[in-house]
């Protein structure tokens, strides 16, 4: 399992330490336009292999994308961040350029490779990848609802005073403040639904907590977060790695599920060596589904700027 990441960048080497620290790649090649960043932060890295334990070996590149040659997964990290203040969607305009440069020449050198998206504004970008590229569509992800979904678990798991792991959670929806979709109703603490302990009130304060985890992450670092995103993505890589058919929600490209179609938005997949296996359809009430459309109606928007940027 060759897995390149592109953006070595807080969010890219936190994703590569992670997915080397979890042991089930051979290689991975992290790859940055700024001359030798990604050499020294995979010398760092693999300094750490002694320590760490971990037997993947991590390579850089400055913008070589013939290291790259035959990845099985491939993560786009590039792009700016954004600033506090500043929502996903204003970064169009910089990172749509370098989303397609990069997806056209991860292609070049890996015919076969199944992309990952996490440059913002995500779900957009995960379509524009669609656009550029052709790719059937179980082999392009967007990650964002994965790491929403992990906000929404830490920010139950603090309601509900117990451990994460006690609970269970899952956002759908585009991954922007306003277009999240945490689905409260859902929600559990080992099998009971948490509304059994938390009031409704206390509830809607955890899923708007979450839909602001990373704007609130951002206020106080002057800069997007990167733990949570590189976890995220390293569990995404991960299953399709070992075949997992693990489900997560991703920005999945939608032919007609939920009502909607030509765009990518989160929602549940199950995830193993294909890519996205299957998109599954849980049965939503009226409330859920009418916060999904208008998330999706958020994402159209946003996708309609591409139009004049002469892309595809
Ligand atoms: C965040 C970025 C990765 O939510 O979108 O932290």
């Amino acid at each position: 399992m060759k897995v390149t990441v592109v953006g070595a960048g807080a969010v890219g080497a936190s994703c590569a330490e992670y997915i080397a620290i979890k042991n089930f790649a051979s290689e991975v090649v992290l790859v940055d336009i700024k001359e030798n960043f990604a050499e020294g932060k995979a010398m760092d890295l693999m300094q750490t292999a002694s320590l760490n334990g971990f037997d993947t070996k991590i390579v850089g590149s400055t913008n070589d994308y013939s290291k790259t040659a035959g990845s099985d997964v491939a993560v786009i990290t590039s792009g700016i961040p954004r600033k506090p203040g500043m929502t996903r969607e204003e970064l169009i305009g910089i990172n749509a350029g370098i989303v397609k440069t990069v997806s056209e020449n991860l292609i070049k050198h890996s015919p076969n490779v199944i992309l990952i998206i996490v440059s913002n504004p995500m779900d957009t970008m995960t379509y524009l990848t669609h656009k550029i590229t052709g790719l059937p569509k179980n082999r392009i992800i967007g990650m964002g609802g994965a790491l929403d979904s992990a906000r929404f678990k830490y920010r139950l798991s603090e309601a509900l005073g117990c451990p994460a792991s006690d609970v269970e959670g899952m956002v759908i929806g585009g991954h922007s403040d306003k277009g999240m979709v945490p689905l409260t109703r859902l929600a559990s603490r080992n099998s009971v639904r948490a509304s059994e302990f938390l009031s409704e009130q206390r509830l809607a304060q955890v899923a708007a907590d979450t839909k602001v985890g990373g704007a609130t992450l951002t206020g106080m670092l002057g800069t997007s977060a990167w733990y949570a995103p590189g976890a995220a993505v390293s569990s995404l890589v991960q299953a399709i790695a070992c075949d997992q058919q693990k489900m997560f929600p991703c920005s999945a490209l939608l032919e007609g599920e939920y009502g909607l179609s030509d765009l990518t938005i989160g929602v549940p997949v199950i995830l193993g060596k294909n890519g996205i296996e299957r998109i599954v359809e849980i049965d939503l009430d009226e409330n859920e589904k009418g916060l999904l459309a208008e998330s999706a109606a958020g994402v159209k928007a946003t996708n309609n700027l591409l139009s004049d940027m002469d892309l595809f």
